[in-house]
């Protein structure tokens, strides 16, 4: 039985958990109480046997997440800033250790943005906006914006998004690669569920291991990243899901992985 939030909520069936941000009269803003909760729902969650697939996304039908709660941003100081509360959650939203889907329903803005930007897969509604104005509000995308943007639509475009604040809609945030797919806002949920359901064939630890080794491959030198791709092969060659999977193909039927 997953736990109640406040600020959260959190579904879990068939091996897919879809985790909504639920404050949909401040646009889903991520206050202190949000983050906390959001916390202790990847770890409920990173313990949850059962579960193949993270889906995120954001409550009504205007916003996915509009970023850090701003009235709390007034109030914070430096050593608050230090804290890195923003960038401690999306690193964990980024290391959660099976594969995430942000499903983004309307605006992403700032950190709602850089939430996005921590998930494994992005795919949008037609409504879906994009955007990182903090220059606006003289600070700037400080939990993962300068860093991961860049990486994923490069550095051109990205240095034009951070110091325009300019909007992206969905179609042009799928030209750029910040997202893969772009549905009908009623299909959205329904498309992140099919792509899960795919993943949820793949083997499980196999997916693990993948994720471990494609997040390497962002931070390392080539060398480094092949010694860990080689290193989580060979666990994989060690698993009854790689007996599993080799012998289901040369049986020719469905594979039954156990994640072991
Ligand atoms: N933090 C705190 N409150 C926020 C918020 C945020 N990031 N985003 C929206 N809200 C609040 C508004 O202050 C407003 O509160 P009120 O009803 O008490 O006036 C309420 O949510 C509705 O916002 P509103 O701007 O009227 O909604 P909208 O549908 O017209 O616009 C957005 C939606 C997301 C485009 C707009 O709210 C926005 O630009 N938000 C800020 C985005 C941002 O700068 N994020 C970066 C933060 S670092």
């Amino acid at each position: 039985m997953p736990p109640a939030f406040q600020n959260l909520k959190l579904d879990l069936a068939g091996g897919i958990a879809t985790l909504t941000v639920n404050r949909p009269d401040v646009r889903n803003a991520l206050d202190l109480a949000t983050v906390k909760e959001f916390h202790e729902a990847l770890r409920v969650l990173a313990e949850e046997e059962s579960l193949g697939v993270l889906i995120l996304t954001g409550a009504g039908d205007t916003t996915f997440v509009a970023g850090a709660d701003i009235r709390e941003i007034r109030a914070r100081n430096v050593k608050d800033a230090l804290a890195g509360i923003n960038t401690h959650l999306f690193a964990a939203v980024e290391r959660f250790p099976r594969p995430t889907i942000a499903a983004v329903n309307g605006y992403a803005l700032g950190g709602g943005c850089e939430l996005a930007l921590a998930c494994d897969i992005r795919i949008a509604s037609e409504k879906a906006k994009f955007g990182l104005p903090e220059l606006g509000l003289g600070i700037i995308p400080g939990a993962g914006g300068t860093q991961r943007l860049p990486r994923i639509v490069g550095w051109g475009r990205a240095k034009h998004l951070i110091f325009t604040g300019e909007v992206l809609d969905a179609a042009k945030a799928e030209q750029f690669g910040l997202v893969s797919r772009v549905v009908p806002p009623d299909r959205l949920l329904e498309a992140a569920r099919e792509i899960a359901s795919k993943i949820l064939t793949r083997g499980p630890l196999a997916a693990r291991l993948a994720k471990l080794s494609l997040n390497a491959a962002a931070r390392v030198d080539l060398d480094s990243g092949l010694l860990v791709e080689m290193l989580a092969q060979s666990v994989c060659f060690g698993s009854e899901d790689k007996v599993e999977g080799t012998t289901a193909f040369l049986e020719k039927r469905p594979a039954k992985f156990t994640g072991k």
